[in-house]
């Protein structure tokens, strides 16, 4: 497994481009399954879950090229050879849930492997079914499989409300209803912008739907969707991954393309913390001038709140920082593993349940670290990039999984970061 090097050499400056979203384009991807017409992706990321959700649609019968360098995801569903998501392909990655909606509501039946367990807590699937459920699906659990399949072969009409918010299960569900006979009433949605993104491509497909980016979102489902090329929004996480590295090694960075409504609330975070944030032409400029970092408190929410996944980033930028900073996590439960390894650098963090408290120390020593999950992973590198000395990563397999080419991306602001393949 590979590893990563790096040695804190001081400020880093420079541009720095942003990918398509991950958590866009991996439910973008799925939409595939809705029409027999092609549905072209712009603006993709390079990412291993992108590679794995390929495997899984063809394995479904769609094609899919990935084009101009990956960044072109051309797919076409002339038909669903094949209803069965395989355990195989699914217990690597939990996104794979989100074909059971376009599958059902195109062909009314489906049978998609529950995903595991996983690093960050339980992550049950249940809001998923029962959304599905309420359009009619009937759903049966066998051997670890859900077994779906649209009463009448077709899902119909209904208003749902979430007992609370799920990105993944809002998208499963309005992916599904774009089909419905009916129109489907989805409360208490997700608001997060890859739903925004979601609804606007199902629109170009010919989905008549309101209100997404609100917690009410109306479906009036339509008899069929046709093709449509869509630009896949930007990665609002790695754009704030990217925000703190001057909070790690002082200097000035650009993210191009970042845009500020996309990130308000991690924003506001940091100048409370005393970097300096602006919107310029091309994206977002964060810079640090002389003074340290100041301690703030964060509590993960929902979007427009500050997200779960920037809290392993913004924990380690708080562990240089003055005073003592109260992070709490919301959204999962199990997801301090950064916290262990932090200490190892000489990080000072006491965890509770869901809260984590940070006392700013003056310096991160290099060390020997292991990354537990995709945010967790790039928490190291970044406080690698702030520690005197070495230090190593391992099982960077995660970081592959959601972040394009970070070593080449953070060499060129002048880190000093490699690979070591094994
Ligand atoms: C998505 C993102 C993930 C992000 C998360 C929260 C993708 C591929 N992943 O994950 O990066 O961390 O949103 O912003 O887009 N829950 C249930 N039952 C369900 C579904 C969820 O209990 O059926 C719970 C989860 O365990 C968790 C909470 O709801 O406690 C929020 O999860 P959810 O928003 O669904 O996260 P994902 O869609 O899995």
């Amino acid at each position: 497994m590979d590893q990563i090097l790096v040695r804190g050499n001081g400020p880093l400056n420079g541009q720095i481009a942003i990918a398509g979203a991950k958590n866009a384009a991996l439910t973008l991807m799925p939409a595939t399954l809705l029409t027999d017409q092609p549905l072209t992706l712009t603006n993709a990321p390079r990412l291993s879950d992108i590679a794995t959700m390929t495997q899984l649609l063809r394995s479904l019968g769609s094609e899919v090229a990935s084009l101009a360098d990956g960044k072109v995801l051309a797919m076409s569903s002339a038909a669903i050879t094949n209803h069965t998501a395989d355990y195989d392909i699914v217990r690597k990655m939990r996104a794979s849930i989100l074909v059971l909606g376009p599958m059902l509501a195109r062909d009314g039946h489906a049978i998609v492997s529950l995903p595991g367990g996983c690093a960050i807590g339980a992550r049950p699937v249940d809001l998923h079914l029962k959304a599905l459920e309420a359009m009619g699906a009937e759903m049966d659990l066998r051997e670890g499989y859900v077994h779906a399949k649209a009463a009448g072969g077709r899902l119909k009409g209904a208003v749902y409300e979430f007992p609370f918010v799920s990105v993944g299960a809002t998208e499963n569900a309005l992916m599904a209803a774009t089909l419905a006979r009916g129109t489907v009433v989805l409360k208490n949605a997700a608001r997060e912008p890859e739903i925004v993104d979601l609804a606007q491509c199902l629109r170009r497909m010919g989905a008549q739907i309101e209100g997404e980016g609100t917690s009410t979102i109306t479906i009036q489902g339509v008899d069929s969707l046709g093709g449509a090329t869509h630009p896949v929004v930007t990665d609002r996480i790695e754009l704030g991954t990217y925000m703190l590295i001057p909070a790690f090694t002082g200097g000035t960075v650009e993210c191009l393309g970042g845009r500020l409504e996309l990130v308000a609330a991690f924003a506001e975070k940091l100048d409370e913390a005393g970097l300096s944030v602006s919107q310029t032409a091309a994206g977002i400029q964060v810079t640090r001038g002389g003074g340290d970092m100041r301690a703030v408190n964060v509590r993960t929410e929902p979007f427009p709140g500050f997200p779960t996944d920037l809290q392993a980033q913004m924990m380690a930028a708080l562990c240089t920082a003055q005073g003592v900073s109260v992070l709490e996590e919301t959204i999962f439960e199990n997801r301090f593993m950064h916290a262990p390894e932090l200490l190892r650098m000489g990080a000072k963090i006491d965890v509770h349940g869901g809260t984590a408290t940070v006392t700013g120390v003056k310096n991160l020593r290099g060390a020997r670290v292991m990354a537990t999950d995709l945010r967790a992973s790039v928490s190291l590198i970044l406080a690698g990039l702030a520690a005197e000395g070495e230090t190593v990563v391992s099982r960077v397999y995660h970081l592959d999984r959601g972040y394009e080419r970070v070593e080449e991306k953070l060499r060129a602001l002048g880190a000093q970061i490699e690979r070591i393949k094994e």
